[in-house]
């Protein structure tokens, strides 16, 4: 980000983003993962860059690049996404875009799994931690604004705004990911944010636009 944006309505203010999906081990050399590319949470780090923010961006394997000017942690799994975001320390406002994997693989094995005659793997699965929830809930050093989103398929506004309730985030970004919409994975979205005190669907734009008016609400509800 340049010196001319640096002075923008959240210059120096501390922020953190979680982008991208995360790879959960099977063995060596299998993950297991979502359609998630990035792009969305990307737009927002860098749309909160260009308002002057000190972004730090904890990003799993994702398909765009991580953008300019921010601080990137890089990670793979939704336990080490967990420690970068509680590593990256006090925050006032933080975004969790990322598309975590709800279940790790429990038996994940050192070596690779061969087809030598032993059968079909068998593989046992564990939840993750709740990273939006557990930092929505911080009885110690909660950001003033938390923001997740709400990936649904079915009943979206009714399932996000459950979502919002249950983890107790301020503010929940709701998208419809059903294949038909072509969201994931695509260059538009349609979401709709839902606030303590109700739902307000934007119209289906650019991820880059989406990002610029989710950051605008951030600098608003930030001063
Ligand atoms: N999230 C998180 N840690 C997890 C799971 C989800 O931080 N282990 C965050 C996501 O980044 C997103 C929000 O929680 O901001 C909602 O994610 P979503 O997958 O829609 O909700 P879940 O609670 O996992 O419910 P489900 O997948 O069953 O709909
Ligand atoms: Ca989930």
């Amino acid at each position: 980000v340049d010196a001319a944006l640096a002075d923008g309505p959240l210059k120096g203010r501390r922020v953190l983003v979680t982008s991208g999906p995360t790879h959960e081990p099977i063995d060596p050399v299998r993950y297991i993962a979502n359609r998630s590319s990035g792009a969305q949470g990307t737009a927002i780090a860098r749309a909160l860059a260009a308002l002057g923010a000190d972004v730090t961006f904890v990003t799993g394997p994702a398909d765009v690049p991580p953008p300019m000017g921010v601080t990137t942690v890089k990670v793979q799994t939704a336990q080490e996404m967990r420690e970068a975001v509680h590593a990256a320390g006090s925050v006032e406002a933080a975004v969790f875009a990322a598309a975590v994997a709800d279940w790790h693989v429990a038996n994940a094995g050192n070596s690779k799994i061969k087809k030598d005659g032993s059968g079909l793997p068998q593989l046992t699965f564990a939840e993750n931690p709740d990273i939006l929830a557990t930092v929505a809930q911080m009885d110690v050093g909660r950001p003033k604004l938390v923001v997740g989103f709400a990936a649904e398929t079915d009943d979206v506004i009714a399932n996000a705004t459950a979502k919002r309730e249950r983890k107790q985030c301020d503010w929940i970004v709701a998208n419809d990911v059903s294949p038909e919409t072509g969201i994931m994975g695509g260059s538009e979205n349609a979401v709709t944010l839902i606030t303590a005190t109700g739902a307000e669907s934007w119209p289906r734009m650019s991820k880059d636009a989406v990002a610029r008016m989710l950051a605008q609400r951030i600098a608003e509800a930030l001063t």
